[in-house]
């Protein structure tokens, strides 16, 4: 098994630092666990080599660099009080006051689609057969090219969609065999894009929701306070910010008002 040894150590841990906000510091042992295998088969000899592969390579080896290195896990209806939240206050907001009646939301990290693609069923199911007088745009964003062509395949096992409400599952879904694939109506209200969330986001006021839940987890304090600043500008007023229930935001370093656990409004 090749080694890291600590110069290899410190060059990895801040070039994923600088470059994706992943926290690696205390990590060792999962970075040399998780690569050793791939860099010998790769036949290359050392963590400098690689990293030098890395360093000048396509965004394919860096996507599945970070697939090793984090999880993808996730499945429908994750942690549901987000969606009832957009069920029973955003959107009823929203109807009442959206003369434009559009409705732009952003799943960022999404991983292989199943958070958005609950987002439009939740949407879906809240306007039924007014939807068609509405924009709702969902984008759904992750940086690894892998998961995002999971996200647009759309099939998923059984498994996936264990906790989704049984009628969800029945009036969004096609059973192909063994799994299910989202229909139609539902895919083509997401758009999926590679974007890595410590980029500089363009949009400002734009997004009356994002959710960007148990992505911070790899991030530092300082890493995910300069991303909820940028989530806040990309913000409309009155819009939310969803994180993940195991994250947390520190109040009072951020212009985001607290509404409850994981729930934050741009006011
Ligand atoms: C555990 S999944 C979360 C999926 C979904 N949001 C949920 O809560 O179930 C975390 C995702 O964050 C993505 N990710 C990690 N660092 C990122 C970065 N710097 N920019 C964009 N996506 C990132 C990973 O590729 C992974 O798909």
């Amino acid at each position: 098994m090749i080694k890291i040894t600590d110069n290899e150590f410190l060059d990895f841990v801040q070039y994923m630092h600088k470059n994706f906000g992943i926290d690696l510091s205390k990590k060792r042992q999962l970075i040399e666990g998780r690569l050793s295998n791939m860099i010998e088969r790769k036949g290359m000899k050392s963590f400098s080599e690689y990293m030098l592969n890395i360093k000048k390579n396509t965004k394919e080896e860096v996507s599945t660099l970070i697939n090793k290195l984090t999880t993808n896990y996730t499945y429908f209806y994750r942690e549901e009080n987000h969606f009832k939240y957009l069920q029973e206050v955003i959107l009823p907001y929203e109807e009442k006051t959206n003369k434009l009646k559009t409705i732009n939301i952003w799943s960022a990290g999404c991983s292989s689609g199943e958070e958005p693609y609950t987002i439009a069923m939740v949407a879906d199911d809240y306007f039924k057969y007014k939807k068609q007088d509405w924009k709702i745009q969902i984008i759904a964003t992750d940086i690894s090219q892998d998961v995002l062509a999971k996200a647009e395949e759309a099939l998923y096992m059984e498994e996936s969609l264990k906790l989704l409400p049984e009628s969800y599952k029945k009036r969004y879904f096609i059973k192909e065999k063994d799994k299910y694939r989202i229909n139609l109506d539902i895919k083509k209200q997401v758009t999926f894009k590679t974007f890595n969330l410590m980029e500089n986001i363009s949009e400002k006021n734009k997004y009356n929701v994002i959710f960007c839940r148990n992505v911070m987890i790899y991030f530092n304090t300082e890493t995910k306070l300069g991303l909820v600043n940028r989530f806040y500008e990309a913000t409309k007023p009155e819009g939310h910010l969803m994180i993940g229930h195991a994250e947390t935001v520190q109040r009072g370093q951020t212009k985001f008002k607290y509404i409850c656990p994981a729930i934050y409004k741009k006011e």
